[in-house]
């Protein structure tokens, strides 16, 4: 049955959609965590686990980080804590109907644990709440690694970029997760 146009869902749903994001305590693999947004003065943290992960590079600049945080386009920016200690962050932001992830990486230490896993599952969410139809990201051809996590959480190969990655002209792969009901 069609359901009837109810004005008032459209605005509940609204106010739902552009509501903050509300940190929270989690529990990932019997471990602790806690999960917020991200703000201007976590940066610096967010640089320190890059240069762990990518091995001393910085693929994002604290200017990058600066300009997606504070971009028009719908976007959710969170970090993930241990005790106090930022070990993950993840961000994505929407382009009308996708859900781009921009960024995701978890400390060495805390991969494997099913965090990276998690941060993908609340961007699903948000993504969900803005009604947008898939997620979809791009990750370097050599990075078997994480197209296994992203596969295996329902991501299929989409098209590859050629030399995306500018500085080793390395090729992107493109991956999607349609969120439209079947
Ligand atoms: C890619 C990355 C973000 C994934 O994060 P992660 O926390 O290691 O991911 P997960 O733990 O959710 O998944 C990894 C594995 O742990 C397993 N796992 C263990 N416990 C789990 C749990 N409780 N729940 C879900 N998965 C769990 C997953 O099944 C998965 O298994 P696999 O290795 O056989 O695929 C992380 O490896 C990373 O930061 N890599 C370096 C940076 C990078 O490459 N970023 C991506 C750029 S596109």
């Amino acid at each position: 049955m069609l359901k009837r146009f109810n004005p008032f869902n459209k605005i509940l749903s609204s106010l739902f959609k552009n509501r903050p994001y509300e940190e929270k305590n989690v529990l990932i693999s019997d471990e602790d965590y806690f999960i917020r947004a991200i703000k201007f003065e976590d940066i610096k943290d967010l640089l320190s686990i890059e240069r762990e992960v990518y091995a001393g590079e910085l693929p994002w600049t604290k200017t990058a980080f600066l300009m997606e945080l504070q971009a028009a386009d719908p976007h959710l920016y969170l970090l993930i804590q241990k005790a106090g200690k930022t070990i993950g962050f993840i961000g994505c932001r929407i382009f009308d109907k996708d859900a781009h992830i921009t960024n995701v990486a978890v400390l060495t230490e805390f991969q494997g644990q099913g965090i990276g896993s998690f941060l993908i599952g609340e961007i699903q969410q948000f993504a969900l709440l803005n009604k947008c139809e898939r997620l979809s990201l791009e990750v370097r051809i050599s990075n078997k690694n994480a197209q296994r996590v992203y596969r295996k959480l329902g991501f299929t190969s989409s098209t590859i970029k050629p030399e995306y990655y500018t500085e080793n002209k390395e090729d992107a792969l493109e991956m999607i997760l349609s969120l439209k009901e079947e």
